[in-house]
């Protein structure tokens, strides 16, 4: 048997930054995501909402006030609004001038880079966009990801059974932080339609683990804020872990 791949004594994982190197950067700005590359991730993992006008944004709260200097839902306010806004200086001077990013610039931006997390975050806020979603994927030709990283996923399993029907090619996730959506009974049924089943890392198990496994489905576990956290994930076998810390994740640490 073809042993798993191993870097060092570790079986290798994939480093996914979540929201880009949050821990270092402001959550969901390119300065995130440009630090994630510079640290190796394998993934950056982005929140995808829409502007009042339509464009798709990234954001991870439905209101702009902890990230930004302004107020009001993300859904209320036009793409101008937004992006007057910034998004960098809660976290620190340096970071000033940061703008809230459109989706289809990240995809420019990174795809080929490295691989892109999609999360539709609270995609019944924002009714078609799914189809937007997988439209600015098309036009780009990478909803055939034998050589582009991208995974979408959601909160909203009804989201992401209707992306794996646009995006027959492109592999979904569902995310949870809920035990009773790991019944054998939950996960057969994610597994008709989904290829990664993406619980938050306190409710990791071995048996669970196991268990999506044999389902044919992989298993990426979130949101990694300290070594011990990366560690307890690395030792239940997952395939992916979802970090604020890339350094944390990386093997040559
Ligand atoms: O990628 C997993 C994680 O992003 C899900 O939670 O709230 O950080 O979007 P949240
Ligand atoms: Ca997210």
């Amino acid at each position: 048997f073809a042993e798993s791949p191993t870097v060092g004594e570790r079986k290798q994982v994939d480093n996914v930054a979540h929201r880009g190197a949050t821990g270092y950067a402001p959550e969901n700005t390119i300065a995130a995501f440009d630090l994630a590359v510079e640290m190796k991730a394998d993934y950056i993992e982005i929140d995808v909402q829409r502007s009042k006008d339509g464009k798709l944004v990234l954001i991870h709260d439905t209101t702009v006030d902890r990230t930004t200097d302004g107020t009001g839902k993300v859904g209320d306010l036009t793409f101008d609004q937004l992006r007057s806004l910034d998004a960098g200086s809660w976290k620190g001077e340096q970071f000033v001038g940061e703008q809230i990013p459109t989706f289809e610039e990240i995809l420019e931006r990174y795809h080929g880079k490295v691989g892109i997390l999609i999360e539709l975050k609270t995609p019944e806020l924002y009714p078609g966009i799914e189809e937007q979603v997988a439209k600015a994927l098309k036009e780009r030709n990478l909803d055939k990801p034998q050589n582009e990283k991208i995974i979408i996923q959601s909160f909203n399993f009804e989201s992401m059974k209707k992306v794996n029907d646009l995006l027959p090619k492109v592999p979904v996730g569902v995310l949870t932080s809920n035990r009773a959506d790991t019944t054998a009974e939950a996960l057969q049924e994610f597994s008709t339609y989904a290829d990664w089943f993406n619980p938050s890392y306190g409710i990791v198990t071995e048996e669970l683990v196991n268990q999506v496994h044999s389902l044919g489905m992989k298993i990426g576990s979130w949101t990694v804020r300290s070594q011990e956290a990366a560690d307890f994930l690395f030792e239940m076998n997952v395939d992916a872990i979802i970090t604020d810390y890339p350094d944390y994740v990386d093997p040559r640490n």
